[in-house]
């Protein structure tokens, strides 16, 4: 696992963002949530695209819908229901998590706040052809900016705590639950010392 082909194959399947976070990641569970950050990144901008575009782009409505229907609600119960309450167990008072993942779940719950409205202006494009209107361009931009800063106060804050406190046996749980969200069996596992 940590030759130097494998270290490579594990760069190479963090891809460019441009499709979904490839599944065999989730043997390195903070690899496949920063790998999802590369392409909530990705979105970020088709987003943005739209939002400022003259003309509406029904290609790029569709790659934000599957984006936000099939991969963002699972990629935010990752952390708000494993990877959160891992850091918040080990870490201790003066990493001052619990103030981090607070302002990260602001975040969070603010696009998730705004999901139904973004999910409803795509589709009634698509529907009817016609444009976003300067309401719908400005609720993507806020869409767009939330996620950025969860990603980016992630990046920065959460995964380097969580490459430093979790211990090997917590990143087999998380892979473990990471993997049953997507139905997937668990990876055969050796008792390991913490
Ligand atoms: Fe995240």
């Amino acid at each position: 696992m940590k030759g130097q082909n494998s270290s490579q194959t594990q760069i190479a399947r963090r891809g460019d963002g441009l499709s979904p976070t490839d599944l065999s990641l989730l043997a390195t569970p903070l690899d496949f949530l920063c790998a999802d950050h590369l392409r909530e990144r990705q979105v970020c901008s088709v987003i943005d695209w739209l939002a400022l575009s003259a003309s509406f782009d029904p290609s790029a409505a569709r790659t934000v819908l599957r984006f936000v229907n099939e991969e963002l609600n699972i990629h935010m119960r990752d952390e708000a229901e494993d990877l959160f309450p891992l850091l918040a167990r080990r870490c201790p008072a003066e990493d001052g998590i619990a103030r981090a993942i607070s302002r990260i779940r602001t975040d969070l719950d603010e696009a998730t706040g705004l999901l139904p409205g973004l999910r409803s202006a795509l589709a009634r494009c698509l529907d009817t052809g016609s444009g976003l209107t300067p309401e719908d361009r400005q609720l993507l931009t806020r869409f767009a900016g939330h996620v950025r800063r969860h990603l980016a106060a992630e990046n920065a804050i959460l995964l380097p705590i969580a490459r430093a406190r979790l211990t090997r046996r917590d990143l087999q749980k998380l892979s473990r639950q990471m993997r049953a969200r997507r139905g997937l069996s668990p990876y055969a596992e050796t008792p390991d010392a913490e």
